[in-house]
């Protein structure tokens, strides 16, 4: 029995984020559900294997093979490919958004129909190669409609997100967008509150930028948009906003 709590205590620390209960909004707790125990009995151990089957992994690729499969949530069985993330394993910046759209969904990578042409563009104008970076979401499988991600679905995927940047281990973090900033941050602050400070998201700088899908609604914001990109360039390169966090 003693072994049987210290395990599940051991599980919960996977999932430390959710805990921070002090960060939450009111009423969200209740809405964000523990992930289930993986019940499945591994090989030899004789009981029950309190460890989700997405954490830990020796590599990018590996983790990609072995999660793809995916059907924790119900938008597992309606995706055409699972979005698990793209570019250098070595980035110094991990840019995080909400979830793959039509796009997204039928090529298998994130930010490529029309907001992640934008993306590629202002990455270009401040000198930066979207190769050179990291580039996923929160949630890997596209919502009908793209509507917005639901807590339940949110609680089974954010752990493969952590667990991407474990391996990549980043210097910085970069949300594209309010839904993924207030998703991550716990917080439901508007975007103009939350952009132009650096937050914390798993012990790294976390950086927010308007969502290019809302550039391309609102052109008004381009300005600031590209103002902030370039005032995390500026961070990025010279290691300022790294203390503190
Ligand atoms: N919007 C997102 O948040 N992610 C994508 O991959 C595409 C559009």
């Amino acid at each position: 029995m003693r072994d049987k709590i210290r395990d599940y205590f051991e599980y919960l620390s996977l999932f430390e984020s959710e805990l921070y209960l002090d960060k939450l909004p009111e009423g969200s707790l209740d809405k964000i559900p523990q992930p289930e125990l993986d019940t499945s009995v591994s090989p030899g151990s004789g009981g029950l294997n309190p460890y989700p089957s997405h954490a830990p992994y020796d590599s990018l690729e590996v983790m990609e093979s072995q999660v793809k499969g995916c059907l924790r949530c119900p938008l597992g069985s309606q995706r055409n490919k699972f979005v698990f993330g793209t570019g250098s394993s070595r980035a110094r910046v991990v840019f995080i958004g909400e979830a793959p759209g039509a796009r997204e969904d039928l090529k298998g990578e994130p930010f490529v129909g029309r907001a992640g042409e934008l993306l590629n563009q202002m990455l270009q104008q401040i000198g930066w190669q979207r190769s050179d970076f990291y580039i996923c979401n929160i949630l890997k499988c596209r919502p009908p409609n793209n509507r917005d991600p639901q807590p339940d679905e949110i609680s089974q995927c954010e752990p493969f997100l952590h667990e991407q940047l474990r391996l990549l281990d980043p210097l910085w973090l970069v949300a594209l967008g309010r839904v993924s900033a207030q998703v991550l941050l716990r917080t439901k602050a508007p975007l103009r509150a939350l952009r132009g400070r650096v937050h914390n998201y798993r012990d790294k700088p976390f950086w927010i930028i308007y969502h290019p899908a809302a550039l391309l609604r609102n052109q008004n914001l381009m300005s600031e948009a590209h103002q902030d990109l370039l005032t995390l360039k500026r961070m990025v390169e010279s290691g300022e906003g790294l203390s503190g966090v």
